[in-house]
């Protein structure tokens, strides 16, 4: 029946595809060439002054722009000038970075892997679609596939993780969601997240087995989710830039992952061929990239440049141009563009007030259940005998740093961390705020008239007020502290490596002042990336780590400080010890002399805390793992003193696979469990062929016969495993 239901789908979607490849052949037929290197051509307008030039282009067949102004009713002017002006009338395409919102702001998507919940996902971003749709955005550049394997290359905010099974079926669920509304796209493809000392833009050297097994598997899952676009990484692949790697774009992408749709450059990427030495010029990197697969060129205008001359010498043939424009025209069919081109401006106010109304909850659940609790020496969640609070650290009283460094236009958290906690605490609880700092050495801050506070860039660098002797003193007149700090929100991101993983600006000085000052210390971590904090970990009593919260972050926080919530988080990215061992991930092979090979200077080795890392406020316990018939088994019981969720993981390995050195152990399942006090459960996996296989370095899925160790665990580095014989 499910292959019968198979075969519909594709019946149907065959179908419609062949429907939309007539409509866009026929007006293929009628196109220029300048015509179609212009609806290759990506531009951007991020300002009203940008209006008119793009209003002009669109006019001359401009196929898509990079919308970063927003403005509704310019947009749809830009987008009139292209259908009832140009000669052919074809919409254009609007375009803008919807990461993890668009104007209403939910966690950042390394933070909300944590929560090990995809559905999240999927909710989340169908919102910031609804969203960004209403404001006539028709695509959104998420998600972003990559998979993060260095803390110090500043774009793991912006994945699902270190783990190719998390991240395949978040990215899957985000497309799900974006889709409802806009298209999405899956980027960078691919390799991106393995740059040379984490140094964005560099080059990758990924081999086809981790290809395959790795960065791939992300991607993949985003093509079967029916994503309409992708977007080539800044990288190399094999010495080649990506944008130009006809095995990556062509051969994979759509030899053996079978996507349909178009495939844009990154910002300028085509132009930077001739920076990396690969072409000589404009006309050379347009027939490289157009030749490889690269549809669309964001922004260096290369192929208007370039492509006419390359096809006069020969370099690049019709042929070639004319299936990239079928593809953009296409998409732009599945979108209904020819048919709805316009938006509603009259609407979205309305809409916007609606997602905020309706996602508040969604986005408070999203921020609590990617909050990861790396310990708790009974300090969590604050007690009502606690009568004095002192909450200190920059983010304590900010609105700023939680929000994520891709946050499109939502600005700030709805409250501060401080007005929430003395929402969340037991009335007559006193709490004093003492920031103390900044998270970072920068202009002061301003508050625009909606009373969001931003950065007053246009002042000069001064000392700010620095307030530790002042944070100090409410500490020691406290019960307990909650130390609230973190990275400055633009030391992750793009274009954001950092050689040091600890806290920036005078917050070291500010923590380690406060930690001494004799009172049980809470801390509250957010940062886009994982960093290596020692003196918090050895001297916090508890340690909430939150990541980029989002908007309902400080209200997240504050009931998992007072225990209206308990945590469940799981790390998606594991804790390294220092930026010195990155990167560093859980999923590595064996080594042929495991355990051997550490480093001579230091005598703790392996992750701080390691993927799937993370407490609850109770303790369960897990039996030993059991194989029934072709499951896996494991029976957890909650053995602590209230009710708590538990993220049950499943690793697999297999003990000899000739085609090459797997990981010690894999995660290939998850179920998160509910239970109350004294309450048990049997956890049951299936080991399928999908649970335990691998693809050789062409792309293809084995499951040899063999010994795998199986786990059934609470995190990365735990459990005992149980042999499984699959014959
Ligand atoms: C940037 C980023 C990419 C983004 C694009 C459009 O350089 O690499 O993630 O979507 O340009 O802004």
């Amino acid at each position: 029946m499910k292959y019968l239901v198979f075969a519909l789908v594709l019946l149907v979607t065959g179908h419609l595809w062949a429907e939309i490849e007539s409509r866009a052949e026929v007006l293929l037929k009628r196109m220029t060439l300048e015509e179609k290197l212009q609806q290759l051509n990506m531009s951007f307008a991020f300002d009203t002054n940008a209006v008119p030039a793009a209003t002009k282009a669109a006019r001359g067949g401009l196929g898509s722009i990079i919308w970063g102004y927003c403005d509704p009713v310019s947009r749809n002017a830009i987008q009139r000038a292209a259908v009832e002006e140009s000669r052919l009338g074809i919409p254009v395409l609007f375009c803008n970075d919807v990461i993890h919102g668009n104007f209403f702001t939910f966690p950042g998507s390394l933070g909300l892997a944590c929560a090990f919940e995809p559905e999240l996902f999927e909710r989340c971003q169908a919102y910031a679609g609804r969203e960004a749709k209403a404001e006539g955005v028709d695509l959104a550049f998420a998600p972003m596939c990559d998979l993060a394997r260095d803390a110090r290359w500043g774009r793991v905010s912006e994945t699902c993780g270190e783990d190719p099974y998390l991240s395949a079926l978040c990215c899957a669920a985000q497309v799900r969601g974006f889709q409802k509304h806009v298209a999405a796209c899956a980027k960078h493809y691919c390799g991106y997240s393995a740059v040379t000392g984490g140094r964005d833009y560099n080059d990758s050297e990924v081999t086809p087995w981790t290809l395959q097994n790795m960065h791939l598997p992300a991607f993949r899952a985003a093509v079967d989710a029916g994503v309409l676009s992708v977007m080539s990484g800044f990288n190399t692949w094999d010495g080649v830039p990506v944008t130009c790697s006809r095995y990556l774009l062509t051969d994979v992408l759509r030899g053996q992952l079978g996507f349909k749709g178009f495939v844009t450059a990154d910002w300028a990427a085509v132009g930077q061929i001739v920076n990396w030495g690969c072409a000589a010029d404009d006309v050379q990197a347009t027939a490289l990239a157009l030749a490889a697969g690269n549809d669309v060129d964001m922004c260096s205008s290369a192929y208007v440049k370039g492509g006419k001359a390359a096809l006069a010498d020969g370099r690049l043939d019709l042929a070639t141009v004319d299936a990239a424009v079928l593809r953009v025209l296409r998409v732009k069919e599945a979108l209904g563009l020819f048919e709805r081109p316009y938006c509603e401006p009259a609407a979205v106010d309305g809409v916007r007030a609606a997602v905020a109304r309706e996602a508040q909850d969604l986005a408070r659940e999203a921020a609590a259940k990617s909050v990861v609790m790396l310990k708790n020496d009974g300090a969590l969640p604050l007690r009502p005998t606690v009568r004095k609070v002192a909450l200190v650290g920059p983010l304590a009283d900010d609105r700023r740093e939680m929000i994520g460094s891709w946050c499109g236009r939502g600005v700030a958290t709805r409250e501060t961390l401080a007005a929430a906690l003395r929402r969340e605490l037991p009335k007559g609880t006193e709490l004093a705020v003492v920031p103390g700092c900044q998270t970072r050495l920068e202009p002061p801050k301003k508050t625009l008239q909606d009373g969001t506070v931003v950065y007053d860039s246009s002042q000069p660098d001064g000392d700010f007020q620095l307030d530790i002797p002042g944070a100090v003193a409410a500490a020691k007149a406290a019960d307990v502290v909650v130390l609230a700090v973190g990275e400055a929100q633009f030391m992750t991101g793009e274009n954001a490596a950092r050689m040091d993983l600890g806290l920036t600006g005078n917050q070291p000085e500010l923590v380690r002042a406060v930690l001494a000052a004799g009172k049980p210390v809470v801390a509250v971590v957010c940062s886009g990336r994982p960093l290596a904090l020692p003196e918090i970990w050895n001297g916090a009593a508890a340690v909430l780590y939150a990541w980029q919260p989002g908007r309902e972050g400080p209200a997240a926080l504050a009931e998992l400080l007072t225990g209206k919530t308990g945590p469940s988080g799981r790390l998606s990215m594991s804790v390294p010890r220092s930026a010195a061992e990155s990167p560093s991930f859980y999923n590595a092979p064996r080594t042929g002399r495991p355990g051997s090979g550490q480093y001579r200077d230091v005598n703790e080795h392996g992750a701080k805390y390691p993927f799937g890392y993370g407490f609850t406020y109770s303790t369960f316990h897990y039996g030993k793992v059991r194989i029934e018939g072709d499951e896996a088994v494991c029976t957890v019981k909650n053995v602590g003193a209230c009710a708590a969720t538990e993220t049950t993981q499943l690793y697999v390995s297999q003990k000899a696979c000739a085609a090459g050195a797997r990981p010690e152990r894999e995660l290939r399942g998850f179920r998160r469990v509910t239970l109350a006090p004294g309450e048990q459960t049997d956890v049951r996996f299936k080991l399928t062929d999908e649970v335990l296989g691998y693809r050789d370095r062409g792309g293809a899925w084995h499951c040899d016969a063999g010994d795998y160790e199986i786990r059934i665990a609470k995190d990365a580095a735990s459990g005992e495993f149980v042999n499984y014989a699959r014959r």
